[in-house]
């Protein structure tokens, strides 16, 4: 397992994100949906940057590919709770690899009424992109490999790591 970002440069980056988040959302109303489970850590680090008005909300999607890769087939296993109608919403999510899992979701958002949808994502990894999307927030680009740490798992493992490393599978 190869160190890829550590723990100081993943805070640092937060706290940027955080920065431009808030400068950009100023007196708007503003929801953070996460994507569970890989987000919870991104989210809750980038919440506590992000002041009292923030809301909170996650959802839980469920792709029918196996646990490296997403097939674009996706559903719902843990739905919203607030109402979002109108709202704008910044969809947190741990990393984009093909886009479908995102893609499906921002479609799924828009259809339920939806004003604004945004995307902050810690890690984009472009290269393997099968659809268009427009990233708002990008914490770090990574081209290739299977990372884990900061949430993301493999077989469940490794969420709780402080950095991302790379894993050889
Ligand atoms: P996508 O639909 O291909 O963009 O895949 C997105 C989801 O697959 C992410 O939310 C992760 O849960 C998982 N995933 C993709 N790449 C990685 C990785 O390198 N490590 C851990 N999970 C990943
Ligand atoms: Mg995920």
């Amino acid at each position: 397992m190869k160190e890829v970002i550590s723990p100081e440069r993943i805070q640092a980056r937060v706290a940027e994100l955080a920065r431009e988040i808030k400068a950009d959302h100023q007196n708007e109303d503003l929801v953070l949906v996460g994507i569970l489970k890989g987000a919870f850590i991104f989210l809750s680090d980038l919440a506590r940057h992000l002041g009292e008005d923030v809301e909170i909300d996650f959802v839980r999607l469920a792709s029918y590919g196996n646990s490296t890769q997403s097939s674009g087939e996706i559903r719902l296993t843990k739905d919203l709770e607030l109402e979002l109608n109108g709202r704008t919403v910044l969809v947190v999510e741990d990393i984009v690899d093909t886009g479908l899992t995102l893609k499906w979701f921002v479609d799924h958002l828009r259809e339920r009424g939806v004003r604004k949808v945004e995307i902050c994502t810690l890690v984009d990894k472009p290269e393997r992109r099968e659809v268009e999307l427009e990233l708002d927030y990008v914490g770090f680009e990574i081209p290739s490999g299977f990372l884990v740490g900061y949430g993301l798992d493999y077989g469940e493992k490794y969420r709780g790591l402080p950095g991302i490393y790379e894993l050889e599978l």
